[in-house]
């Protein structure tokens, strides 16, 4: 659950139309483990009732400077993060010039915990000089920015804008809280998804990865503080928001990108379903049915690169510490073993194909984690989210011992 388990966050939320995202963003950050403090300006009563945010909380809204006397002060200090969502142009203006007439904008003016603001606007008033001078002083003043984004507004009307969306907000949030990660401002790879062999120009040899596990190493070693370079073949769920993504199709591709991002990586994750055969001699044209006999005709494959072994010699000499995957049918532990050995890994984890709630496509997983030192830990069923975050616990761990 790291980072949001137990800690505490103030969700400010002002009055503006993406109000309601802001619903959202409470339960991802309660389900996340967070306690949040949810204050709400006048104006955003306007917007969603306080019933709703109470409701989610699971405690009282605060809404006034006068009903508690301190709560102003006592809210900010008590707080891990502070989240304005969405910052009003007025909200950002009072923050930005140090106002302090209302709950809202005092209780900023107290904190003193990390402040993330979510600015959503119309895009006249996001581009005002006004608004633009008060955003320069606040970024000046160590307040965080998400968004906000192009795209379709309140009004009918297209451009910047839009409040980030909550998904984007709760992994810079996660960011800002993670606590001393070795691995913050080191470079961290990681593959992720399945590759693409193109057999004629409409279709391919691939498999069923999803790209989440790989997506959620990459947003975890991201919330950590690293530098993460994500390079996924065409993947099926969302991208995380944070990490750099390099888009690549085939295993060839995805060995360029890889040689290119190791330069100056303290860490590769391999959790990308790299295709072993590709076909031996792909069509430039469509192959149609009329060229094809009766009886069918033979696709010739061969062998793919193997990324593990053609990055072996560049991840040992620049000491990069690599961990794996390997997903086997049978004789699992023993695969993994001489996987760990034979490819120059640091860290294996084996999954079992058809184990249930593990493996390709689904959310779950249950993995079993091998090193070099002969440690075989076995987790339990774990959400992805939480199986890539015990991952790089143990990456972090071998790191820190200088292994
Ligand atoms: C329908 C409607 C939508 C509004 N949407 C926004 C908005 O998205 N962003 C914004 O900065 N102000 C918006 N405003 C203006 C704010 O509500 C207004 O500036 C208010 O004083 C903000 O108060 P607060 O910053 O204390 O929440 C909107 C106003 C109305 C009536």
């Amino acid at each position: 659950m790291r980072p949001f388990d137990g800690r505490r966050v103030l969700l400010v939320v002002a009055g503006g139309i993406a109000a309601y995202k802001s619903v959202h963003l409470l339960r991802s950050l309660r389900s996340e483990g967070a306690e949040v403090e949810v204050m709400m300006t006048g104006a955003a009563e306007h917007f969603v009732g306080r019933v709703t945010f109470e409701a989610l909380a699971g405690r009282p809204v605060h809404t006034d400077l006068w009903t508690r006397p301190l709560a102003h002060i006592e809210l900010g200090r008590d707080c891990d993060l502070a989240i304005v969502a969405p910052a009003t142009a007025d909200l950002l203006a009072a923050m930005a010039h140090g106002r302090a007439d209302d709950l809202a904008s005092a209780t900023l003016l107290a904190a003193d915990c990390p402040v993330l603001a979510c600015p959503a606007m119309n895009t006249r008033m996001w581009e005002h000089p006004a608004t633009v001078r008060n955003l320069e002083m606040l970024t000046e003043d160590g307040v965080r920015l998400v968004g906000p984004e192009d795209g379709p507004l309140a009004e009918g009307e297209f451009g910047v804008g839009r409040m980030a969306e909550p998904e984007q907000i709760m992994s810079v949030a996660g960011r800002l809280l993670e606590v001393d990660s070795i691995l913050g401002g080191r470079k961290v790879v990681v593959t992720a998804g399945p590759t693409r062999e193109a057999i004629d120009p409409v279709r391919f040899l691939g498999n069923r990865s999803s790209g989440r596990m790989g997506f959620e190493l990459a947003a975890s070693a991201w919330r950590r503080g690293a530098e993460v370079v994500c390079i996924h073949g065409p993947a099926t769920v969302p991208r995380p928001h944070g990490p750099k993504m390099i888009e690549t199709e085939d295993a060839d591709a995805m060995l360029r990108s890889l040689r290119t991002e190791l330069d100056g990586a303290a860490v590769l994750c391999m959790a990308a379903a790299v295709s072993d055969f590709r076909a031996a001699s792909p069509s430039r044209e469509k192959i149609k049915k009329e060229d094809v006999d009766a009886e069918g005709f033979r696709l010739e494959l061969e062998r793919g690169p193997d990324l593990l072994v053609e990055t072996k010699e560049q991840r040992e000499s620049s000491n990069i510490f690599t961990l794996g995957f390997a997903l086997e049918t049978r004789d699992g532990l023993r695969n993994a073993r001489s996987k760990l050995e034979g490819k120059g890994m640091d860290l294996v984890a084996l999954n079992i194909a058809g184990s249930p709630g593990s493996g390709f496509d689904v959310d779950t997983n249950r993995i079993t984690v091998l090193d070099p030192a002969g440690t075989v830990e076995e987790l339990p069923l774990l959400t992805k989210r939480e199986a890539a975050d015990r991952l790089l616990d143990r990456i972090e761990d071998q790191l820190g011992d200088g292994s």
